[in-house]
């Protein structure tokens, strides 16, 4: 079987697709005034028929996990009909989504018939009026209520991304509440280092805050780091026998991160991209029209693959096309 390897010997048997750019939160880092329509850009975002070949190409490149992000992937109204075509028709073993759970509570259980295998949620804090003031929307409780229908469905893959941000929700009391949660919750929180991207230095300036805060904390309190299996992903992880659920952090700034990279980016207007902040972005577009160009569209990606970098050079502070994360859905 043919598998996607770069020249520095990683293999990428997982895609994030994002579907639809349109997010209806207003994260401080990402969109903080709202989603705008980009009048420089007329394209439409890649429609189902697009999605189902570029996920049968892949499928034949030996990509078994697709990831769905957007902005907000579930905005768009067939969003379930993508999920059922990449599981039925394109044959991706594991469809699994990132959201902002936006009305999750009423979501879960089509969520769970539709055939997801995984769902990550972003909570910046377990507090309403911090997580208000970080998104714009008072909507933690519908959020955590739709966590307990799919744990009523009993929907396995459940994770919790938050972004650290100093002086709103990474202190020794946030982490508590956090370790409060996962005792009692089969679930994998993990915190993400504050990422700048072109568009929020200001933001990124007073905010960012490294994850090493959050590292001493579980160290203090006898968490257990989880050597990285193989195909692991970028996330260092922790338990604790005395936990239903574990910890984790993602920190893109530290030195190895991109070494287990093992992911693929396709934007919701059809470009590759090699790397999240990487400067390397071509359509694959013109190749998803016809079924018939599935051996040329192989032939560009695998072509593509001798310019993937060692590495995103962010913590030189390059951000690359990236302008903020809702274009690539992080
Ligand atoms: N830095 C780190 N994480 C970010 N996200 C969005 N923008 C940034 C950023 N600048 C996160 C979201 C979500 C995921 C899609 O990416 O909070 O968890
Ligand atoms: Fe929307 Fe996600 Fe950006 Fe927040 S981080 S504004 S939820 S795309």
């Amino acid at each position: 079987m043919k598998m996607l390897r770069d020249s520095f010997g990683r293999s990428f048997p997982y895609i994030r697709l994002s579907i639809t750019d349109v997010c209806n939160f207003k994260c401080g880092y990402c969109l903080p005034n709202g989603y705008q329509v980009d009048k420089s850009d007329n394209r439409k975002f890649l429609h189902l028929e697009e999605i189902r070949r570029l996920a049968k190409v892949f499928s034949k490149l030996g990509v078994c996990k697709i990831r769905l992000t957007g902005g907000e992937p579930t905005v768009r109204k067939d969003f379930f009909d993508i999920i059922k075509i990449l599981k039925n028709e394109a044959g991706i073993k594991k469809v699994v989504i990132t959201t902002n759970g936006y009305h999750l509570d009423e979501k879960a259980k089509m969520l769970v018939d539709s055939g997801l295998n995984g769902i990550n949620i972003s909570i910046d804090s377990l507090n309403r009026n911090t997580f208000k003031s970080v998104t714009g929307h008072d909507r933690l409780p519908e959020i955590l209520k739709g966590i307990s229908i799919l744990q009523d469905l009993n929907f396995e893959n459940i994770k919790i991304n938050a972004v650290l941000l100093n002086g709103i929700n990474a202190s020794d009391k946030d982490f508590e509440s956090w370790g409060k949660f996962i005792k009692m919750n089969k679930v994998d929180f993990r915190y993400i280092e504050l990422m700048q991207t072109g568009d929020n230095l200001d933001y990124f300036k007073k905010y960012h805050v490294s994850s090493k805060i959050f590292k001493e904390y579980l160290n203090k309190n006898n968490w257990i780091y989880q050597t990285l299996g193989k195909d692991a992903g970028p996330s260092l992880n922790y338990i604790n026998p005395e936990y239903k659920g574990k910890f984790g952090i993602i920190a893109p700034y530290s030195k190895d991160f991109c070494r287990s990279c093992n992911r693929l980016r396709i934007t919701s207007r059809g470009d590759l991209r090699l790397c999240l902040f990487g400067n390397t972005g071509i359509s694959i577009r013109h190749l998803l029209q016809k079924d018939d160009q599935i051996e040329e569209l192989q032939d560009l990606i695998m072509g593509q693959m001798k310019f993937k970098k060692e590495s995103h050079h962010l913590e030189l502070g390059e951000t690359g096309l990236t302008k903020n994360l809702s274009t690539t859905g992080g």
